[in-house]
């Protein structure tokens, strides 16, 4: 069992890859596998509603959308962290997400997901609110922890001073480890995940 990370954060290791990666550490000592997939500082495209999306993911390979998508193929359940950037999750987090959704949500469907957002101060619970609706509109169940999975610092290394902020990240890692595991118990049990019913889209009311 493995979970994809995705950190929204320029810096690998500010407080938003050190929350991502006490939610790792405690994801090992549960049996589970993961990684952190970093943004890093390079540009991002915004999704422009093309509709060329390929099996591949996105019409556009220069940044690392569809090295994240086929990584997602292999995942079981994932963790989206961001900054909080004026009250909202970074500007390349959400670009990001938008075309890695708008061309391959069907990746994710029935494999659990949380959302994390770390701020100096203000704007964790709306940032963590924005990611979360891709959970929702995705069929994915999403893990919750002893609070929302919020964490506070402002110079990178300051979240590691939150002591409820990282036990937030653990305990959120020991629900999704044992939603995998049930998951994971119920295939081999022969429960099958749900199927989707498709039907059109209906864009108004009449
Ligand atoms: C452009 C920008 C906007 C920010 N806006 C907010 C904000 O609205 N609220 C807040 O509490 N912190 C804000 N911060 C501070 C960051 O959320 C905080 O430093 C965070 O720990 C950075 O995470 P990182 O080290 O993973 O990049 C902002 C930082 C930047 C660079």
């Amino acid at each position: 069992m493995k979970v994809l990370m995705l950190n929204g954060s320029p810096k690998a290791r500010g407080n938003t890859g050190l929350a991502l990666e006490e939610i790792g550490k405690q994801l090992e000592r549960e049996g589970v596998e993961y990684e952190i997939f970093q943004l890093g500082g390079a540009p991002v495209r915004d999704c422009i509603g093309c509709g060329q999306c390929t099996e591949a993911g996105c019409v556009f390979d220069d940044d690392g959308v569809n090295a994240f998508i086929a990584k997602a193929k292999e995942a079981d359940g994932f963790v989206f962290g961001t900054p909080v950037y004026y009250a909202h999750p970074s500007g390349r987090i959400l670009s990001f997400l938008d075309r890695v959704f708008f061309s391959s949500s069907e990746l994710f469907a029935h494999k659990p997901g949380a959302a994390v957002a770390i701020a100096r101060r203000a704007g964790t619970t709306a940032s963590f609110d924005v990611l979360n609706k891709y959970f929702g509109i995705s069929e994915m169940p999403v893990a919750g922890s002893t609070y929302w999975n919020i964490a506070h610092g402002r110079r990178p290394g300051e979240v590691e001073l939150d002591e409820e902020g990282l036990r937030t990240m653990r305990n959120l890692a020991r629900n999704l480890a044992w939603m995998l595991k049930c998951f994971e118990a119920g295939d081999r049990a022969g429960i099958p995940r749900p199927e989707t019913e498709e039907g059109p889209a209906t864009n108004f009311i009449r």
